[in-house]
């Protein structure tokens, strides 16, 4: 069944993908946007302005929609300065705080909202395996608290009669943006080599694997929170051995010492250093299939030589 679905942060490397895949099956999109100078009366999808940190919203986005797709937040791969931080994390919670406030006062019928959320939300362990439940060990690091945070923020939702769903996205690969590029490009320079001690999990999932979850979880209602990674994790030096073979370079130089990459790039180097092995067996068991298991054939597809050449 069609739906009428209004996307925030539908300008980024997820919702870029998803509303090009979603008005493919035939959905009607409606897009929010931060980007003033993309709106004009003449823009399709149809497109409306926002300024969650300012406590702005054009409320007639809410017009005639069934379900929200929420994206929206400030990137998270930046310097984290204090500034950077309050950023990070209150475009998280406001984005949603402002969406239900529009709600609310709109009496606008709502019936399923979809919000992205992050594997990090599960604390850095070399050995634990995560399922959804597992999000109750804690420790008071800035990653932690934004993710809970901004989980804690959907809940009210369902205190309104709206179905929640939250989808903890793991390391979204893309040839363009996102990590790869960045895990890439000193591969190809032949100064590529595992970060930090290389035995940390990463947890992955090829882009066209989360657009199509989306789309399901849509099509089929599905509630609740969901690990949105492909069912095989791997670990830094393998995704690195891995993007190397696709790219046909050596790895020559040693791992680089956490140290040195706790001084380029401080705090933040978590987002690198951290490992969350994270189970997919959810999703799966509702009946979603991943085209992409395997971090080989994710590549393989993603930045390995076109089928012609
Ligand atoms: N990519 C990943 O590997 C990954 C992994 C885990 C979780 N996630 C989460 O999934 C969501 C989408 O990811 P993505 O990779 O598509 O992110 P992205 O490329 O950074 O796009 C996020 C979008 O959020 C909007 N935005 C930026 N700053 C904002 C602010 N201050 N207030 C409100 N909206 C703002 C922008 O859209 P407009 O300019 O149109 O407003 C931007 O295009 C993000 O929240 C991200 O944290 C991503």
């Amino acid at each position: 069944m069609s739906k009428t679905v209004l996307i925030t942060g539908a300008s980024g490397l997820i919702g870029k993908a998803l509303t090009k895949s979603l008005l493919n099956q035939g959905h009607e999109v409606r897009i929010l946007t931060t980007q003033k100078e993309k709106i004009s009366s003449k823009s399709l999808p149809k497109t409306f302005h926002w300024n969650p940190l300012l406590n702005q919203i054009d409320r007639s986005c809410l017009d005639g929609v069934d379900t929200i797709i929420n994206l929206a937040g400030a990137p998270i791969a930046q310097r984290w300065s204090t500034s950077a931080k309050a950023k990070i994390s209150g475009s998280r919670t406001a984005s949603l705080s402002v969406l239900l406030e529009a709600i609310v006062s709109e009496n606008a019928p709502i019936q399923h909202l979809i919000s992205a959320s992050a594997i990090g939300i599960y604390v850095d362990s070399k050995t634990r395996y995560y399922e959804e439940k597992d999000d109750s060990y804690n420790d008071n690091s800035f990653l932690r608290t934004v993710v809970k945070d901004w989980e804690a923020a959907v809940v009210p939702f369902s205190e309104k009669g709206v179905k929640i769903t939250i989808l903890r996205i793991g390391i979204v690969l893309d040839g363009h943006s996102g990590a790869l590029p960045k895990l890439m490009a000193p591969i190809k320079n032949f100064v590529g080599s595992p970060l930090g001690s290389g035995d940390q999990w990463q947890s992955w999932i090829h882009r066209d694997d989360l657009v199509a979850m989306f789309g399901y979880i849509l099509t089929h209602e599905c509630e609740g929170t969901f690990n949105a990674v492909s069912p095989n994790p791997v670990q830094q030096f393998e995704l690195t051995k891995a993007i190397a073979k696709i790219l046909k370079k050596p790895l020559i130089l040693p791992n680089v010492p956490k140290a040195i990459l706790k001084l380029l790039l401080g705090e933040m180097s978590a987002i690198v250093l951290e490992s969350q092995r994270v189970c997919a067996k959810k999703i799966q068991s509702t009946g979603f299939k991943f085209q992409f298991h395997e971090i080989s054939a994710a590549l393989s597809d993603l930045i390995g030589p076109s089928p012609s050449s």
